[in-house]
């Protein structure tokens, strides 16, 4: 029976000139990317994935350069293996499209799919309205209506960059009433994102939604702050065309220390 590995990353927030409070104290922690990945990317050579998917904040506000590096560090690692991105609220589309994609440099929604193994991945931008809040507009559940429409492929997998996820407060994904309806006709084999810096396996109407941790930070969300810890993450997820799953956790930094706290704006 023929099976789908899908790496999920997310939240990578690379920007090597970003100088955050939080970055600067992961930095003095020795926790950064450029760490980071070459760790994920080395186990990614074994596990030899499908496609490698980042549910967005793939930089931090970053340059063309920013996104070529991380361009070309997948590209040398797994030369053979397609990225597929989704645009988060940390992401500078006109850098991403030139730096990531070679496409020309433009701001407007990123909308995208691709075909794997005789799945397709469907990547909506849920960040271009709100910001930290996700949203779809009507052009983009257009768009997602059309490519569910196409009956040869095995499944469909959607990402977005915020989980549907209630008690996720102020970064989740505010819902409506044609996507419910797209998730309840079944054609959406599996939804991925990110944009909470933790890993949470759900279901949404029946649909398993899979939030990869973030691969520079973690922060659970409390009832009045977002607490950071230094662990970091991805996943990979298997599919199989019986319907069956299985996710795979690693943690790159398990001895989790709290190092900041951010409190909710009144
Ligand atoms: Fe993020
Ligand atoms: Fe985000």
């Amino acid at each position: 029976m023929s099976v789908i590995t899908i790496a999920h990353l997310s939240d990578i927030h690379y920007g090597p000139n970003e100088n955050s409070q939080v970055s600067t104290m992961l930095r003095e922690k020795g926790v950064f990317v450029e760490k980071l990945l070459p760790v994920c990317l080395e186990n990614l050579k074994i596990r030899k994935p499908d496609i490698i998917l980042i549910t967005g904040d793939i930089t931090h506000d970053g340059s063309p350069e920013d996104y070529q590096y991380l361009k070309d560090t997948f590209s040398e690692a797994l030369p053979d293996t397609p990225v597929f991105c989704t645009i988060g609220n940390h992401d500078i589309r006109s850098s991403f499209r030139s730096g990531f994609l070679n496409e020309n440099a433009s701001d407007t929604p990123y909308y995208a799919s691709t075909i794997v193994k005789g799945y397709q991945f469907i990547s909506l931008d849920s960040s271009y309205e709100n910001g930290l809040l996700g949203i779809f507009t009507d052009e983009a559940l257009d768009f997602l209506e059309e490519k569910l429409a196409d009956p040869e492929v095995k499944g469909n997998f959607l990402l977005m960059h915020h989980p549907i996820m209630e008690s996720a407060r102020h970064l989740r994904f505010l819902m409506n009433d044609r996507l419910e309806t797209m998730l309840k006709s079944g054609k959406i084999t599996g939804i991925f994102n990110g944009h909470v810096h933790g890993c949470y396996t759900s279901t949404v109407h029946g649909t398993p939604q899979f939030t990869a941790e973030s691969l520079k930070t973690d922060f659970d969300i409390l009832h009045d702050r977002l607490s950071y810890n230094d662990r970091a993450g991805y996943q990979i997820v298997t599919f199989r065309e019986n319907g069956d799953w299985q996710t795979e956790r690693f943690i790159l930094n398990p001895k989790t220390h709290i190092f900041f706290e951010r409190m909710y704006k009144k």
